[in-house]
């Protein structure tokens, strides 16, 4: 057990607020550090393949422009627009994988405000059958970090969640705070926990290891690269995704340093 005691000593009364740990979190801890590493080496391998596609793919889009319009029959131009259209497709898939390439915009924020902003975004596209309940702890403080970074992390993995659902469940969006966590090697007195839970299919047992990885898809018109985005753009936070999954219950958990001040561990 890992103890950690915070007295608060107020005008009127005093405080004490104990708080007990299983030691097992030591074991988490080295398993954040093993994902963060791996993510950080797939990251730098993954933006080296694709800078790589993107230039030639230019060429070709812009080759089959050229010949579109020398074209002597209107006919044959079905096949540059294949052409095009394909390195169109390519290049979305290149530039998802490239993840954003604006600077960070960091500025003050509070997470239900974020988390508000995606709900609305996807309450628009949510089919009849699927419930999203609101599970916060308001007394969450304000934080600094990248307010459209945030937003598109956690719609795509409430995204996902909507989408196991397959029509038909619950997705609950849990916030709470973690006090003495550490991630990576570093502790922190606060950090932000957001639970994404649905009820849906779960993640196939195959698939659990890879799911982090880009262009690892399960569904037909996917590209796989929603959580590696999420992932990376948590990663810049400082913070870090897990995931659990069960039959009937899958949880995706967004951890967020609240503080700047930040302890190394001895
Ligand atoms: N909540 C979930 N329940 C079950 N499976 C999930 C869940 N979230 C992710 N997955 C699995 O992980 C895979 C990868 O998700 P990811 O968001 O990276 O890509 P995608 O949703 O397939 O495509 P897109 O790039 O459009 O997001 C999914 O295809 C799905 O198999
Ligand atoms: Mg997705």
């Amino acid at each position: 057990m890992d103890c950690t005691v915070n007295i608060d000593d107020g005008e009127l009364d005093s405080r004490l607020l104990i708080e007990m740990k299983q030691v097992d979190r030591h074991l988490r801890i080295s398993r954040e550090e093993r994902l963060l590493a791996q993510n950080v080496a797939t990251r730098a391998l993954v933006r080296g393949f694709a800078h790589e596609v993107k230039n030639p793919l230019g060429g070709l889009r812009g080759a089959a422009q050229l010949l579109e319009a020398e074209l002597p029959d209107e006919s044959l131009k079905e096949y540059t627009q294949i052409i095009i259209g394909e390195a169109d497709r390519l290049q979305s898939l290149v530039d998802g994988m490239l993840g954003p390439n604006s600077l960070p915009n960091v500025q003050k924020l509070n997470i239900h405000e974020v988390i508000e902003r995606v709900r609305s975004l996807v309450l628009a596209e949510v089919p009849d059958g699927v419930r999203i309940i609101r599970n916060y702890d308001v007394s969450i403080p304000e934080f600094m970090a990248d307010k459209d970074q945030l937003i598109q992390s956690i719609l795509n993995i409430v995204r996902n969640a909507i989408q196991a659902t397959q029509g038909q469940g619950t997705v609950e969006l849990k916030t709470r705070i973690e006090r003495q966590l550490t991630i990576g090697n570093t502790r922190y007195r606060h950090v932000m926990r957001l639970d994404i839970t649905d009820d849906g299919v779960g993640i196939p047992e195959e698939m659990q290891q890879r799911i982090f990885y880009p262009m690892v898809t399960s569904r037909a018109e996917g590209t796989g690269v929603g959580l590696s985005i999420a992932q990376s753009l948590v990663n810049r936070h400082g913070g870090l995704i897990e995931c659990s999954t069960q039959s009937g219950k899958t949880c995706f958990t967004i951890l967020l340093p609240i503080e700047t001040e930040k302890k190394q561990d001895e």
